[in-house]
């Protein structure tokens, strides 16, 4: 039976972990191996671009949750640094692309013109191009002390979750029901999990392959990166009704603008905030079995609702 002073003593112990101070390392630690990851080279103008998107800041939530699963499942930062590279690239790529006048048309993210903004269309097609199969060459060329299936493993899911399995499917559903306010749940709920989820469950995963973790420990962290997947999505939707556009770093209100269906649309705020809060209620169960070491994957959910940008 878990006593109270169990108890008290794990909320102390929680609270302890600085969570903002852990982010921060860890972020430093990303920006210093994106920064070595992709050095100019010719054409310059191609490099630039890459560069321009793939260092504009950001949380590095991927890159981050990567390295933490890593660590937590008995990997080191070494290991696993190549592919939280890798995830950036993808997900910086994803962005370049999303925000072309094709698909979103947005002038401004992570606080800065878009890609095609300053590049043009074309050069920003390429830049999100390059990025893309750079992504999976760095992963295959410099992941080290690690046995190759694992890094095989990790391609793999890594091909499966940019796919039509996966972000290109999600962004096409996406797409598809723009204008259309009324969708399902379970429509958006699909546009979500593929769009937005997939990449991070993989970040998560990943982390977790390259350690040689257990198919059990892989498939709880699964359902963690699942829900909290689903929760960031919805504070996503939330914020885009309440935050600013200083707040955002991008436009505000885009969604309501582009008349898309969103939890806030079909549930209301509170409901959505409280499904968001159920699901990373969900997602800290299934670390039970670890002590303090999943403390920062406990944080991160929780930070995810309680985030303001
Ligand atoms: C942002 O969503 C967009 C994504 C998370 C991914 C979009 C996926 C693609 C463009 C597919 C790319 C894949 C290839 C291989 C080209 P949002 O528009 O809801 O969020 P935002 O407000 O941050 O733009
Ligand atoms: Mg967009």
């Amino acid at each position: 039976m878990v006593t109270t002073d169990e108890i008290v003593a794990e909320e102390k112990q929680s609270s302890n972990f600085d969570l903002a101070f852990y982010l921060e390392e860890k972020k430093q630690l990303v920006e210093a191996a994106l920064e070595r990851s992709l050095s100019i080279g010719k054409p310059e103008k191609i490099y630039e671009a890459m560069r321009y998107s793939l260092l504009a800041g950001g949380k590095r939530l991927r890159p981050i949750l990567c390295l933490a699963t890593c660590e937590l499942t008995g990997g080191t930062t070494e290991m696993a640094m190549p592919t939280a590279c890798a995830l950036e690239m993808i997900h910086t790529m994803s962005l370049i692309h999303d925000d072309l006048p094709a698909m979103d048309n947005d002038d401004y993210r992570r606080g800065k013109l878009t890609n095609h903004k300053v590049f043009g269309e074309d050069i920003a097609i390429l830049a999100g191009d390059g990025l893309l199969a750079y992504a999976f060459e760095y992963v295959a060329a410099q992941t080290q002390n690690v046995p190759p299936q694992r890094i095989l493993d990790v391609i793999a899911r890594l091909g499966r979750t940019v796919g039509a399995a996966g972000l290109v499917g999600g962004q096409v559903l996406d797409l598809e029901s723009e204008g259309q306010p009324d969708i399902s749940v379970d429509t958006l709920t699909f546009i979500h999990t593929h769009k937005t989820g997939a990449l991070l469950e993989t970040s998560v995963v990943s982390g977790a392959i390259l350690a040689g973790a257990s198919d059990d420990e892989i498939q709880r962290l699964s359902k963690y990166a699942q829900d909290i997947g689903l929760a960031f999505q919805i504070v996503d939707d939330i914020l885009d009704v309440t935050a600013t556009q200083e707040e955002l770093g991008k436009t505000a209100g885009k969604d309501l603008q582009a008349q898309k269906a969103t939890y806030p649309s079909l549930w209301g705020l509170e409901e959505s905030r409280k499904q968001a809060q159920q699901l990373v209620d969900a997602a800290i169960a299934e670390l039970a079995s670890y002590g303090e070491e999943a403390e920062p994957l406990r944080a991160i959910a929780s930070y995810i609702v309680t985030r303001k940008h």
